[in-house]
């Protein structure tokens, strides 16, 4: 393999790195730093990682580095992440036994990356965990900024801890496996991530929406590297979303409304932050804040690269509901809009100009 890339992440005076490069999966012990006194690591993933050989070669490089190695599969979906998937893996750890100078290793998307990272943050009062992403939006957001937890049939993430991982090993060639529309999702998070801080990751994508869509490693080796870095650097200045994290947000506000009003499953989360990105830009507009010519840009990129842009019919009174009942919403309705690219605000939006700007979406969906 060519020498990975790397980032460095600190919070709270703890640092730890994020390594991109394909055939990361195969030499995971020479590339990430593993607890020097871990004689055990258990891989916590999912059946398609199993049946793609990923987790298999990550526990086979586990293995070459010295450890003992065991994977315990969890049923694929959301579902995993729940209270009595979580209980089996705590027995799984009890029955071995799992010591606190061992590893968990998360090998999968999201679901796997929070699931795991809230063992490894309960097992023991905290054991280390390292983060092998196989989804673009685990490579660039989930995986990255110490966030774990699990669902109840109440809500999403409604249990769950800071745990920041030692390491964070995203190998794209892993995503040649994924199927197009999973990748394609990912890329509405990379958008975001230019829009909030880098014009240049932005041309990137508009330039080469195909190669996304193919799943070129190196166009996402080289979209993740920099998504990850804007990921690292908000976090990095503010672990527990006080200030600028919250800027993380732009179109997740309107995005989880969608998400939440059609039901969890009819839109990926990547595509309902399509929409929403779109409806944050035209907001932004409508407010005077917004140059067109961005939201007509953004609208643009995220249909080249076959994303989501029109907002399907949904009743009002619902929508603001919806938005008022974010747990992000404080004093009335506040969403990320932006004056430009790299320059994001969160401000109050009235309903009225929501109204407004749904109004005109609905009217010219294209
Ligand atoms: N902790 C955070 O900060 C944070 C941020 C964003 C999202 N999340 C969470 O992430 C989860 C969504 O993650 P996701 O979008 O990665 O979905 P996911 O983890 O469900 O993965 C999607 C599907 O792709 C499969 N898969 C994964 N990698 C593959 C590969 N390389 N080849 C083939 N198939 C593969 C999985 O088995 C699954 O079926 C949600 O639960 C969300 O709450 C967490
Ligand atoms: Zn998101």
């Amino acid at each position: 393999m060519s020498a990975p890339s790397r980032l460095e992440l600190d919070v709270a005076g703890r640092s730890h790195q994020i390594v991109v490069g394909e055939g990361l999966l195969d030499d995971l012990g020479a590339q990430v730093p593993l607890p020097l006194h871990a004689r055990r690591a258990l891989v916590v993933t999912q059946p398609p990682l199993v049946a793609h050989g990923h987790a298999p070669r990550v526990a086979d490089a586990l293995r070459t580095a010295g450890l003992d190695v065991r994977v315990h599969e969890v049923p694929d979906g959301e579902g995993a992440k729940a209270p009595d998937v979580l209980a089996g893996l705590w027995g799984v750890c009890a029955d071995w036994p799992l010591g606190r100078d061992d590893l968990i290793v998360a090998v999968g998307g999201g679901v796997v990356g929070d699931l795991a990272g809230f063992l490894a943050a309960t097992w023991m009062r905290g054991v280390a965990l390292v983060q092998v992403p196989t989804t673009l939006l685990a490579m660039v957001d989930a995986a990255i900024g110490g966030k774990t937890g699990i669902n109840l049939p109440q809500g999403k993430n409604l249990v769950g801890a800071f745990h920041q991982p030692l390491a964070v090993a995203a190998d794209p060639a892993v995503l040649a496996t994924l199927p197009e529309r999973l990748r394609v999702e990912g890329a509405a998070e990379i958008l975001k991530a230019g829009l909030l801080a880098d014009a240049t990751l932005v041309e990137r994508l508009e330039r080469d929406p195909d190669g996304v869509r193919r799943g070129d490693a190196g166009l996402l080796h080289a979209l993740i590297l920099r998504a990850a870095a804007i990921k690292v650097d908000v976090v990095g200045a503010d672990e527990r979303e006080a200030g600028e994290r919250a800027h993380l947000n732009l179109g997740h506000t309107f995005g989880h409304v969608l998400e939440t009003l059609t039901g969890y499953g009819t839109f990926l989360h990547g595509e309902a932050v399509a929409v929403g990105l779109v409806v944050a830009l035209e907001v932004g507009v409508e407010l005077g804040r917004t140059p067109r010519t961005l939201a007509d840009r953004t609208r643009t990129c995220l249909a080249a690269l076959g994303l989501p842009t029109a907002v399907p019919a949904l009743e009002r009174a619902a929508v603001h509901a919806t938005m008022a009942r974010d747990k992000k919403a404080r004093d009335g309705v506040r969403m990320v809009l932006l004056d430009d690219i790299g320059r994001p605000v969160l401000a109050p939006v009235g309903a009225a100009t929501l109204d407004t700007v749904l109004d005109r979406l609905a009217g010219d969906a294209r």
